[in-house]
């Protein structure tokens, strides 16, 4: 599915491949680090590129630009820019993407110098990020390139930092990897991937991951376990609905740290009765997104041996037209007994994940965390490159903030404003589930959804408008981009990180 990462020793890696350095600029003048070798590739390289020669190739100061010296019959040196500085993390993604972009379907040996570098084990995290996700490609998932991250140093790199990237090259590849495989999911159209058959893969790939439990409740377990609003959505489609319950607990014996994911899979959203134009509904193949997110976020977890506890909850089912499906004005009773006034089928995100958000609470987690592409009024509000966070804890919105810092991924954090409340009062339930028209439409779902969350420590996160990219930018593919995927693995670790001290 994706790129192989393989270290390696300057001496193995850097034939047959396009060679990629790091420029770090220095007002107009782009800088190499001393401890790249003088002659590469045939070419014999300059301390460092003065303005003129920048401007002649085509070199900008811009992270992730690249100019590409060609050899005949020795390897192509990149020439990549970080920018000005060599301790910004999304500036090595950027510098990763660029490097397997201008390797074309080559492989990449990418010299990192590490003498100064704050974080080496990062920095090689990041690029073989980069590296990776600019690489997916739906229609060809499988490639024999490889990009080596070679570390360098003067007059070599000590053990420690080779290791030190080593590991970081490995976290990298499997953070990369577990988007990749969300953003296929994702990806794959509406008529190749029910409720079933996500259900299906996700089982797959957590099957075979450590600390692992995972189980797919059918539609006969689901109306037992009284999911209402699931079945209620679900009721108009051909498609049986199915829930995916996964559990990740390295370590029984500690009380590990708990946090319960939730996220909305559905895995087409016509609208059901209140019926989306064609044009709103062409993307609708994305609205299983949390769902890919949180179960990548597990098994991503697992593979990086997170000392931490989790218990992931994806709802899946289709929003469709057919003569069962739930009619505007109709009432479904949720989990925790709530009921909610249906006054737009279109707003079915909300009914499943009260479902799962209800169950998530009978885990006892410290946290709950939803994904979910839940309002287009996120999109509106944030456009394509920003998600919306709301955090019933400012602690939880600070741990977010960090880590979406780290993440790259950008984060808003929107008011849960309480006056808004009486948005969604119905008559005849506790709750109606739409708002005002045209009012605050994210806000109002996202205090739906903190009904179900029995007041416990709790973040939502919105993402209608980032979870698909309708042009590449970055390391960002074009289509799905399992966006927020990585902030959770970020504030996962973060978390670990705290309760191990
Ligand atoms: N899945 C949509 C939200 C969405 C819209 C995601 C555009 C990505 C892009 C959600 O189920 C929905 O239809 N929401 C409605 C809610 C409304 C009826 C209150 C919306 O935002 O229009
Ligand atoms: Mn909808
Ligand atoms: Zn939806």
């Amino acid at each position: 599915m994706a790129r192989i990462i393989r270290l390696s020793t300057p001496d193995e890696g850097a034939f047959q491949t396009t060679i990629a350095v790091p420029v770090v600029f220095d007002g107009d003048v782009a800088v190499i680090a001393e401890s790249v070798p003088d002659e590469l590739g045939g070419h014999t390289l300059p301390r460092d590129f003065s303005k003129e020669w920048c401007v002649q190739h085509g070199l900008k100061p811009e992270p992730g630009s690249v100019v590409l010296l060609h050899s005949f019959d020795e390897s192509n040196v990149a020439l990549v820019s970080l920018g000005s500085s060599y301790n910004n993390l999304e500036n090595y993604r950027l510098a990763g993407a660029a490097a397997v972009r201008s390797a074309g379907d080559g492989s990449v040996a990418f010299f990192l110098p590490t003498d100064g570098i704050e974080y080496p084990r990062d920095a090689a995290q990041a690029l073989v990020e980069g590296a990776i996700l600019s690489s997916y490609n739906f229609k060809k998932p499988e490639s024999d390139a490889t990009f080596d991250v070679v570390p360098l140093g003067l007059p070599l790199p000590t053990v420690a930092t080779h290791n030190l990237v080593a590991e970081g090259a490995a976290r990298g590849a499997i953070v990369a990897d577990g988007i990749n495989w969300a953003k296929y999911l994702i990806d794959t159209p509406a008529g190749h991937l029910s409720p079933k058959s996500l259900a299906k893969h996700v089982v797959k790939r957590l099957d075979e991951d450590l600390y692992v439990s995972v189980e797919t409740w059918n539609e006969a377990k689901i109306k037992e376990e009284a999911l209402g609003g699931l079945l209620g959505v679900g009721q108009g489609s051909a498609q049986p609905v199915r829930l995916v319950y996964a559990t990740y607990d390295p370590d029984p014996e500690k009380a590990l740290p708990h946090v319960a994911l939730v996220g909305k899979g559905v895995t087409f959203d016509s609208g059901g009765l209140s019926i989306k134009s064609g044009e709103g509904m062409m993307a609708m193949k994305t609205d299983m997104t949390g769902a890919a997110v949180v179960m990548t976020a597990l098994s991503i977890a697992s593979r990086l041996k997170l000392p931490i506890r989790i218990t992931a909850i994806a709802p899946m089912t289709e929003n469709m037209t057919g003569g069962k499906a739930t009619r505007p004005g109709d009432v479904l009773t949720i989990r925790n007994g709530m009921t909610i006034e249906v006054l737009n089928t279109d707003a079915e995100g909300r009914l499943i994940l009260a479902d799962g958000l209800s169950l998530a609470v009978e885990a006892n987690p410290d946290a709950i965390i939803d994904v979910a592409t839940l309002t287009g009024a996120q999109a509106v509000a944030l456009g394509d490159e920003v998600g919306a966070i709301f955090a019933s804890t400012d602690e939880l919105a600070n741990y977010f903030n960090e880590a979406s810092s780290r993440s790259g991924e950008q984060l808003w954090r929107m008011p849960l404003v309480a006056n808004y409340e009486s948005h969604i009062e119905s008559d005849i339930a506790d709750m109606k589930n739409i708002g005002k028209t045209g009012r605050a439409g994210s806000i109002s779902a996202a205090l739906l959804l903190q009904r179900f969350t029995d007041g416990r420590p709790w973040v939502h996160l919105d993402i209608a408008g980032p979870g698909r990219a309708d042009v590449a930018r970055g390391y960002v593919t074009k289509g799905a981009t399992a966006f927020s995927a990585r902030t959770i693995v970020e504030f996962l670790s973060a978390v670990g990180e705290a309760a191990n001290v």
